[in-house]
């Protein structure tokens, strides 16, 4: 069982998504353990851990790109485990993947639309494109671009606005600050606690665990495939084995 470290008479939001012993890997490499984790509707959660700890290979069996070998994702009470990934995104959870995989070739706005392609509420989608402009304008100056040929917070924030697109219930963006100068990285996690309040529920990988704390109010450690704690950021943030470990401090 992970070690809980909980505010006293905090009360957690109703989960959106729950995960209740997930198992799963590649071929014969199991990676996750008996994971179990919640995120509470409107939340802001991060997931943390090392290198390998198998971050991205949960959100990637969330979102229906691994089939898990065991155990339930359950989201808005609905069963998703074993999904394909396009049922999975149509019930409203968006991806945005370690190292962002735009497609070269197109623009940013193609980049951008194609995050809707499911879509059929077309007023909608346009709204949300002004939105992720509103929110992003470098990317509303830049939407001929080849989205490749950005800088890559640009990139990050193209991504970021490709998931938006999709008008998801649930947002999971894997690994914001790779490969970012800290201002920039500053400057993303001021624009996901801006849609974060719009009530988009938000779930963020991060291996930069000051980074993350900083940004969401709800953590999960992971450690070669297994949770090991959880509770607020604050809680965990002030946890000297987490400061030691993860922290340098
Ligand atoms: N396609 C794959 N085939 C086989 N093994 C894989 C594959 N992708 C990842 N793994 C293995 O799964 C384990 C977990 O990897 P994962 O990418 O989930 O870690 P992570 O926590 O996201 O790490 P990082 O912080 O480096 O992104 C690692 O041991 C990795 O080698
Ligand atoms: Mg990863």
């Amino acid at each position: 069982m992970p070690e809980t470290v909980e505010a006293p008479g905090s009360s957690p939001a109703e989960p959106l998504l729950e995960i209740d012993g997930l198992q799963s890997g590649y071929g014969d490499v199991q990676v996750l353990w008996d994971v179990s984790l919640s995120v509470g509707r409107g939340d802001l959660t991060c997931i943390v851990g090392s290198n390998g700890a198998g971050k991205s290979t949960l959100l990637r069996t969330i979102s229906g790109l691994l089939t898990p070998r065991a155990g339930s994702i359950r989201f808005d009470g609905e069963e998703l485990a074993g999904q394909p990934a396009d049922a999975v995104l149509a019930r409203g959870i968006a991806h945005v993947p370690e190292g962002r995989r735009l497609f070269k070739g197109l623009s940013v706005r193609d980049n951008l639309l194609l995050g809707a392609y499911l879509r059929r509420d077309r007023d909608a989608v346009q709204e949300d494109l002004a939105f992720v402009y509103g929110l992003f304008p470098i990317l509303k100056d830049r939407q001929w671009q080849d989205a490749t040929t950005l800088s890559g917070g640009e990139q990050q924030m193209c991504a970021i606005g490709r998931g938006i697109m999709s008008r998801p219930r649930l947002l999971m963006i894997d690994e914001l600050s790779l490969g970012l100068a800290p201002r920039l990285v500053e400057r993303l996690g001021e624009a996901l606690l801006q849609i974060n309040g719009t009530g988009l529920t938000i779930l963020l990988v991060e291996q930069d665990v000051m980074t993350a704390f900083e940004i969401a109010r709800q953590a999960f450690v992971i450690e070669t495939g297994r949770v090991s704690m959880t509770g607020t950021t604050e809680r965990l943030g002030s946890d000297p084995k987490i400061r030691e470990a993860y922290m340098g401090l």
